[in-house]
């Protein structure tokens, strides 16, 4: 499988399995409830992809059994169908072919990664999800949101997250990020070239104009007022440190965990 530049710091999902189920041996006694499902997200730049490991790490440390994953993407398939989502050689895509794409591979990424994961107890952290389909194809392609919420039903049946972490920054910000990170020199040996371009050009979603991406915005912000209860902005505008530490506050309140140090195991503490 190939990955670009981006995904140097993701380890998202490469067997298809994600690797979860791991760190359990011995451990037959303990009753891990279900794990719980936390969301980043944002538009370009936000800083996700800083975000995420060291929301990992820290989890990590407290003794929670986390699995990193991304959409589109996550599976085999799923990485599979990114590369034609983002591929800039399918600019004009019908809205409605890239909405079930979408969906396509989310399906695959819940039936073989996100469910197997929850119900064995595993905290996933997910780089974008349905949240980004109601903000990119409603919002920035016009898509009716009453279309995707009947395919997210559809898909998802009631699988939702416990979280979803928005990044905030204005529009303007995130690009300029996103085009400084597209020019870092490539750190990682197998860092890819899935489009056929060069490594450091805009895929499909970051060639479109500043409007698409406001809209984009505008839409998450909506759906994160409108349900506070499941939802946190977080002004991501600060530098990486700054962020990291209102991104991790905002976890250990909304979604507290006890460490069992003897037994290197977690509980929900809700
Ligand atoms: P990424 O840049 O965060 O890896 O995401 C890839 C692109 O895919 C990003 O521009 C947003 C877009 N996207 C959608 O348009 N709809 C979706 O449902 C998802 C998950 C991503």
């Amino acid at each position: 499988m190939e990955w670009s530049a981006r995904d140097r710091a993701a380890k998202v999902g490469r067997d298809g399995r994600g690797g979860f189920g791991e760190g359990t041996g011995g451990m037959k006694h303990v009753r891990f409830g279900r794990g719980r499902f936390l969301v980043f997200e944002g538009v370009e730049g936000a800083g996700k992809s800083t975000q995420l490991p060291l929301v990992e790490r820290r989890l990590g440390d407290a003794g929670v059994r986390t699995l990193t994953t991304r959409e589109p993407g996550g599976t085999p398939l799923g990485e599979s169908l990114r590369a034609v989502l983002l591929d800039p050689r399918f600019t004009g895509m019908s809205p409605t072919a890239e909405l079930l794409v979408m969906f396509a591979a989310r399906a695959e990424h819940l039936a073989k990664v996100i469910e197997p994961a929850l119900a064995a107890g595993t905290w996933v952290l997910c780089d974008r999800f349905t949240d980004a389909t109601f903000a990119y194809q409603g919002g920035g392609r016009g898509v009716d949101a009453a279309r995707i919420a009947a395919l997210e039903e559809t898909v998802q049946g009631r699988v939702r997250p416990d979280l979803v972490l928005v990044l905030d920054v204005p529009v303007e910000v995130g690009l300029a990020r996103a085009g400084r990170r597209r020019q870092m020199p490539m750190d990682l040996p197998d860092a890819p070239t899935w489009t056929g371009s060069a490594p450091d050009a805009a895929d499909r979603f970051e060639r479109e104009d500043v409007d698409f991406f406001r809209r984009v915005r505008e839409v998450y912000l909506e759906r994160a007022r409108a349900r506070p209860e499941r939802y946190a902005i977080i002004d991501a505008s600060a530098d990486e440190e700054t962020t990291a530490e209102r991104v991790l506050t905002t976890i250990s309140e909304r979604l507290p965990y006890r460490r069992h140090s003897t037994r290197q195991s977690y509980e929900a503490g809700i």
